[in-house]
């Protein structure tokens, strides 16, 4: 009986051996071709940012070697924009600010920009809501201006940008660069003014132009 099973199985294990080893031979086969032939896009792990996608290709251009991708990478192509960082190492280097870089190391490109992984627009991987880390005091009070403001909208609305805060989002605006300059048939938008008071008041005069003096 056990010698019966044993010529059932060891064949099938042999032949599953063999099964796997040329498997792997013609993957690594594959795989080696792909890189010699410059192939090399079916090593990406996932799908490139839209700045980036013309050339992700161009491995060599982010990547060397294995080594991670630093900074210096990236200012290869981008040092004129980050010319006035509004948030730079320049910024970061008062000591006021030490504590926040715990919560987002803003000094790392990739903290927020990495590759190849989901995108929530303009190569920024992280929720839009990312600002709130360091500001949510702008919308629950801090600023009556903005309070009530929805958290994501710092940048997605078209009011900031992270880096030039010279200007305002550089990449709402190219969003919507096909949009016509002005609207087919111009109208002016209607104005709703709720006034509290029923009757103009009455003046002190006494008070207005002496002050608490008189
Ligand atoms: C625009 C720059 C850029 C280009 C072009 C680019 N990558 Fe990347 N890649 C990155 C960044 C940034 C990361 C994430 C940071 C890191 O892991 O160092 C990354 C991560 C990866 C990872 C994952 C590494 C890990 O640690 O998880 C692989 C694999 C990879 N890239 C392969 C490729 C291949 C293959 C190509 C070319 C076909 C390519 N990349 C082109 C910027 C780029
Ligand atoms: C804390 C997150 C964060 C870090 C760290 C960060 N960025 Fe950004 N970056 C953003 C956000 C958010 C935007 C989109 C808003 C905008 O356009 O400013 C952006 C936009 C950009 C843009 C597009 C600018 C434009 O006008 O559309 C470039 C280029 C850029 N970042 C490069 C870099 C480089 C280079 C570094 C590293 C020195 C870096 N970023 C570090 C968050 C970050
Ligand atoms: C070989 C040059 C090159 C390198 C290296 C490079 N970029 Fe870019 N990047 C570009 C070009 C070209 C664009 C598209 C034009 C533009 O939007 O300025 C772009 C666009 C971007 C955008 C804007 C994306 C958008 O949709 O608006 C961000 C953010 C960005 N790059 C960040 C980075 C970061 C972070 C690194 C380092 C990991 C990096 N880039 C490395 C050339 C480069
Ligand atoms: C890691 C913390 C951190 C994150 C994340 C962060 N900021 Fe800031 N931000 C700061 C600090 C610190 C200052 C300087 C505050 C000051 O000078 O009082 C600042 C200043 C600013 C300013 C004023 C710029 C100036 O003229 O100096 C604006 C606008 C701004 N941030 C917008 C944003 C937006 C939009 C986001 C998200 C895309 C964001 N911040 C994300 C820390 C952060």
């Amino acid at each position: 009986m056990a010698s019966n099973l044993g010529k059932f199985f060891k064949p099938t294990i042999l032949q599953s051996k063999v099964v796997i080893i040329g498997v792997m031979v013609i993957l690594l086969t594959w795989l080696t071709a792909a890189f010699a032939l410059d192939h090399r896009s079916v090593f990406l792990p996932g799908t490139t940012s839209e700045g980036h996608v013309l050339f992700e290709v161009s491995c060599n251009s982010c990547h060397e070697g294995f080594k991670p991708v630093t900074n210096e990478t990236c200012m290869r192509c981008h040092e004129a924009e980050m010319a006035a960082d509004a948030h730079g190492a320049k910024k970061f280097r008062d000591p006021r600010w030490a504590e926040l870089l715990t919560k987002i190391d803003v000094l790392t490109c990739t903290a927020c920009h990495n590759e190849h992984v989901h995108m929530f627009g303009r190569g920024v991987h992280l929720k839009p809501d990312l600002c709130m880390a360091c500001h949510e005091g702008i919308i629950t009070g801090d600023d009556a201006s903005h309070t009530g403001f929805t958290r994501d909208g710092c940048w997605t609305a078209g009011c900031h940008n992270f880096h030039d805060h010279r200007s305002i989002s550089t990449g709402f605006l190219r969003q919507n660069i096909d949009q016509l300059p002005m609207l087919p048939e111009p109208v002016l938008l209607e104005r709703t003014v709720t006034g509290e008071l029923e009757e103009a008041p009455t003046p002190d005069l006494g008070e207005e132009f002496l002050g608490s003096e008189s």
